[in-house]
């Protein structure tokens, strides 16, 4: 994305600024998916997530013919890691819609009458059961014998934990009781209990390890372990509470279903109750709430279900939830603690986040003693300062949130807090992005000492070496990260004096585990290679924020040199400059890209490692723009498979021929190029009259 348009209202958003967000908004939520799902470790809050998740399904709703075929609207969590096998759930594993409030619930049963037709007077059973904060599992059995057991993965296709699952004691390897249908796929949550988490994360403590945040994290943990050992070494349980695949059902009901599985072996949740209307169904889980804090396990709400399985399959389902069912989430647990500092982490994309170190306290159960304050401006609305009596949060439990101070409390002395304006990892100026659109400062302070911060470094260096940057071959993300591990590569340029400085370290490279003779000589070769690189590559490969390739490619053909850049950029100092003014005046090249620009180019740190990089490197000029060719200007999607040309090199001439190139089909598309197996985007493009193209007619206009 080159520039926000995150802080536009829906309602003012034009077509290209939503396509872009839409674009933006799948990056961003498949990351956060990937990292709650894959990588047990969440990085926002449930709300936050929640939020984009609800613009993104505004800005569709608004702009239907905008929506992604990758669009985060119809998918559930994230695709499974490649470490397990996959395995295809032969019933989705779909997710809950929420409600917040009784008046949600209200609307709930509201909605689920008039679906049916079922008029107020008419009774219709719905049961209330905990919602366990714990991960969702699926376990098949054949002939009344465990078979196979996966996670829920994306909803369509989960992994396969069968070895795990088997160590759990709440598990049956074989089921009891009688009528066990030949096919019995149970579903449940595997969680852990609030005493074996603390007695687990202590004898973490004792062996120096980090301990897990939550009892979540530490179920999610331990059931992707490749060694079950470990796994059973882990106090896991197990609810049942639904089903996939059953050769025959043994009861209609969800509140007998349970029963059934009950009988087959399985723990079930003690308080689900089935009600008969609405005001049972609040109390019910009043009831629930006040017992949360006294069980030894995390819930995070009650989840309701229509008990008759036929009006359940009468009510079907809507995208990612059943219509049939819903979950009354509990509102987040608080507590007073003192602020007893603020301490400023770089992230590995440079932004400085405050972190409150706060003195510890219980929340909800939980020992609290970090809690993010997001940014500097959260800190002034939030009007927080340290030694603050401080009210947190813990929301959909993971990070927890600080709320406010109680001002009675703030200690006479006090003074409000002062945001550093350099990194404390590096000394670099952190500065703050302005939204051209809006004319607001970005939230958000970034270092902008790219090149050196050592927070930033192997983000850095994984993108510098990245297949549109350097692209060295046997140089991928894991090398760098070895080499910047053992000291070899502190920065971009380093790379290059790799080969020279190999003598001086205690290891030669070939003498390093993975790498031989051979291999450490093809790795200089290739590194050797790429001492002349094309100039969009280079200026991409900088890593400067708001310049991707597209627009490293726009500024390449615009400069033709890295010297003219870099001159234009320091003539450019005062945003009242000639300069300045006439760069603005380049088309496309915006206030945000080159404030950024700006700020790499004027960061004396940056300007040494560039100068030793150019040293080693030299940049290519590319091909001007032709702004005279029959597609200059055209947007142009490219979809189904290419024969001829890669995607990259059909749209490296695209761009060259000054047209914009573009991921999905809009009434603002000129050209589609369609291949083979184009599906819905050439629907679309048909349905909007737009111009269809096929790869040879591609070639030949692009032939100059
Ligand atoms: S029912 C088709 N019941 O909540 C709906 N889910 O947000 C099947 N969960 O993925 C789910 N406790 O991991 C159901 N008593 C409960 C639950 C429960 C926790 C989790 C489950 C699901 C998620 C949906």
């Amino acid at each position: 994305m080159s520039e926000s348009t995150s802080e536009i209202a829906v309602e003012n958003l034009t077509p290209e600024q939503a396509e872009r967000e839409l674009e933006y908004l799948a990056y961003e939520i498949a990351r956060h998916d990937r990292r709650y799902y894959q990588e047990d470790a969440p990085s926002i809050y449930d709300s936050t997530y929640d939020a984009l998740r609800a613009r993104n399904l505004a800005i569709e709703v608004r702009f239907p013919q905008l929506k992604r075929d990758d669009s985060p609207s119809d998918k559930v969590g994230a695709a499974p890691v490649s470490k397990f096998s996959k395995v295809i759930h032969s019933v989705p594993m779909l997710s809950l819609g929420n409600a917040f409030n009784d008046e949600d619930v209200v609307d709930f049963s509201g909605k689920v009458r008039r679906f049916l037709k079922i008029a107020d007077e008419v009774s219709l059973p719905i049961t209330a059961e905990p919602k366990i904060d714990g991960v969702s599992a699926t376990i098949r059995y054949e002939k009344g014998r465990l078979i196979v057991g996966a996670t829920r993965g994306d909803g369509l296709v989960g992994e396969d934990i069968t070895a795990n699952l088997r160590t759990i004691s709440d598990i049956p390897e074989t089921l009891t009781g009688e009528n066990v249908p030949d096919i019995v796929e149970v579903r449940g949550e595997v969680y852990m209990g609030h005493a074996d988490f603390a007695a687990l994360n202590a004898r973490y403590e004792s062996e120096g390890k980090s301990p897990f945040a939550n009892p979540r994290n530490a179920a999610a943990g331990s059931l992707r372990q490749l060694d079950s050992a470990i796994t059973a070494s882990r106090p896991l349980r197990f609810f049942a509470y639904a089903w996939g695949e059953m050769s025959a059902m043994p009861a209609t009901t969800q509140m007998n279903m349970v029963a059934a599985f009950k009988s087959f072996g399985f723990e079930v949740n003690p308080l689900m109750r089935r009600c008969e209307n609405v005001e049972d169904l609040l109390e019910v889980y009043r009831d629930i709430e006040s017992q949360r804090a006294s069980l030894d396990y995390d819930i995070d709400g009650v989840v309701y279900k229509v008990d008759d399985l036929v009006l359940q399959g009468r009510l079907g389902f809507v995208s990612r939830a059943p219509r049939w069912a819903i979950a009354h989430k509990f509102p987040a647990e608080q507590a007073t603690t003192i602020l007893r500092d603020i301490e400023i982490q770089v992230g590995r994309t440079g932004a400085l986040t405050p972190v409150a170190k706060l003195e510890k306290v219980k929340v909800g159960g939980v020992d609290v003693s970090n809690a993010s304050l997001h940014n500097e401006d959260e800190i002034i609305r939030k009007n927080v300062r340290v030694g603050d009596t401080v009210i947190v949060q813990r929301a959909g439990d993971v990070i927890p949130q600080i709320l406010g101070p109680v001002l009675e409390k703030r200690p006479e002395n006090s003074a409000a807090y002062v945001f550093p304006d350099v990194c404390p990892a590096c000394g670099s100026k952190a500065i703050k992005d302005v939204n051209p659109d809006t004319g607001k400062e970005d939230a958000i302070r970034r270092c902008s000492g790219g090149l050196i911060c050592p927070a930033q470094a192997i983000e850095k260096l994984r993108h510098f070496v990245s297949r549109n940057a350097f692209d060295i071959e046997g140089m991928g993300a894991k090398q760098v990260e070895a080499f910047y591990a053992d000291g070899r590569i502190k920065n971009p340029a380093e790379i290059f004096t790799l080969e020279k400085r190999d003598a001086d370290f205690p290891k030669q490279l070939n003498d390093l585990e993975g790498w031989g003779e051979l291999s450490a000589n093809n790795l200089f070769a290739a590194i050797s290679q790429r001492r002349e690189i094309a100039l969009n590559r280079f200026i991409y490969a900088l890593g400067i924020r708001h310049v991707g390739a597209t627009n490293a490619m726009l500024l390449a053909r615009t400069y033709g040199t890295f010297e003219k850049l870099q001159a234009a950029m320091d003539a450019a100092e005062e945003e009242d400059s000639e300069a300045f003014q006439e760069l603005l005046a380049v088309d496309k090249i915006g206030l945000v890209m080159i404030r950024s620009l700006r700020a790499f180019f004027a960061e004396p740190h940056n300007r040494d490692v560039l100068a030793q990089l150019l040293n080693e490197v030299t940049p290519i000029p590319v091909e001007a723009v032709r702004l005279d060719t029959a597609i200059a200007d055209k947007k142009i999607v490219f979809t189904g498979s290419l024969v001829i040309m890669s995607r990259d090199e059909a749209k490296a001439r695209a761009e060259a021929l000054g047209a914009k190139v573009v991921g999905s089909v809009s009434k603002n598309t000129d050209l589609v190029v369609a291949g083979p197996g184009a599906g819905s985007k050439l629907k679309k493009a048909q349905e909007l009259g737009i111009e269809v193209i096929d790869e040879e007619t591609w070639i030949e206009l692009s032939a100059g």
